[in-house]
């Protein structure tokens, strides 16, 4: 049986309607009960930072999906910062894991570059995916930068800044370099990799073949939509001020939107893998993505 974390998220609803799909035996663990039983598919109140509550989740699983984040928390103090809380979380699952005998931990996280400076959510990211690996219980972790999808965070924050602004300032991530992912692509490794024994225990960066800059994904995003925008380089990273007016207009919780624009300075580009030989498919392209999901200037 598969306990799916963050199943009313991006990700998580997502993976939950192709397990749902493949018949398989699924148990959600939410904050509050609000979706209706399916066949095979059940509920279970409950909350990453509250440890009982993941030892009953855990009981009779095999695998778990691990689709958490704490970003959208407000900053009160040190204690109840995302990072904190992040670390608590993911520390509660691997002991009640292991108290249950959970034979593998499945996680999406935030690509990086080790040699860079990291901002603190790649830095959290980072320690959430070293909790794992050092647990001792199996596990598949993918490493995705900015995913195309409605929905999602990284996504809703391109679209605003395309869309809202005929002129765009450029700021010191200019040329910092991303290799963005279609959703379902990303779904499907997430729910293909139950199948495929060569994923346990290792690592993969996930993104289409061609690296962007920002400032290109921005054009090539303005372009399909049919939109002429002005980029205009101005110096310094001006964080808070571009996530105060992109967490205004985006459909985004602000301080989600603060810690992705203080991540703008790492680059996300893949480490070579053999990823296309254990799956047999490669990631559509940014341009494929942007039609599939029917984006049309409005
Ligand atoms: N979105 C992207 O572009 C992207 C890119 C790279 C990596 N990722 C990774 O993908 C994973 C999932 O992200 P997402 O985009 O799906 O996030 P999301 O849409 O914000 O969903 C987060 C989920 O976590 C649940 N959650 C938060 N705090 C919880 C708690 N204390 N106890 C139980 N559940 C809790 C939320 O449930 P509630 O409904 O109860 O709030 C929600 O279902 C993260 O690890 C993220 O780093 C995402």
């Amino acid at each position: 049986m598969i306990l799916l974390t963050g199943s009313t998220g991006f990700i998580g609803a997502r993976v939950l309607r192709v397990l749902a799909e493949k018949n398989l035996e699924v148990r959600c663990l939410v904050r509050k009960r609000a979706s209706q039983e399916k066949p095979n598919i059940t509920y279970m109140t409950g909350d990453v930072l509250d440890y009982d509550s993941l030892v009953r989740a855990t009981e009779g699983i095999d695998t778990v999906y691990y689709f958490i984040h704490m970003m959208g928390n407000q900053p009160r103090g040190e204690q109840k910062r995302f990072d904190t809380l992040d670390r608590l979380a993911i520390n509660n699952m691997v002991k009640a894991c292991k108290l249950n005998g959970v034979k593998r931990i499945i996680h999406l996280t935030g690509m990086r570059n080790p040699y860079e400076k990291l901002s603190q959510h790649l830095e959290s990211r980072k320690e959430v995916e070293e909790i794992i690996k050092n647990s001792g219980i199996g596990y598949t972790i993918f490493r995705a930068s900015v995913i195309i999808g409605r929905g999602g965070a990284a996504f809703e924050i391109l679209d605003t800044a395309v869309r809202k602004f005929p002129i765009i300032p450029v700021l010191n991530w200019e040329n910092t370099k991303v290799q963005p992912i279609y959703i379902d692509d990303v779904i499907r490794y997430l729910v293909e990799c139950l199948d495929r024994k060569e994923t346990l225990n290792r690592c993969f960066d996930i993104g289409s073949s061609k690296i962007f800059t920002y400032k290109e994904l921005m054009q090539q995003y303005a372009e399909e939509l049919g939109l002429k925008r002005r980029f205009i380089s101005i110096p310094g990273s001006w964080n808070r001020l571009s996530a105060a007016v992109l967490g205004k207009f985006a459909p985004v919780n602000p301080n989600v939107v603060y810690w992705l624009v203080e991540s703008l300075q790492n680059n996300m580009v893949c480490e070579p893998n053999d990823l296309k030989k254990i799956f047999g498919f490669e990631p559509i392209s940014f341009k494929e993505s942007i039609r599939k999901i029917g984006i049309v200037n409005k």
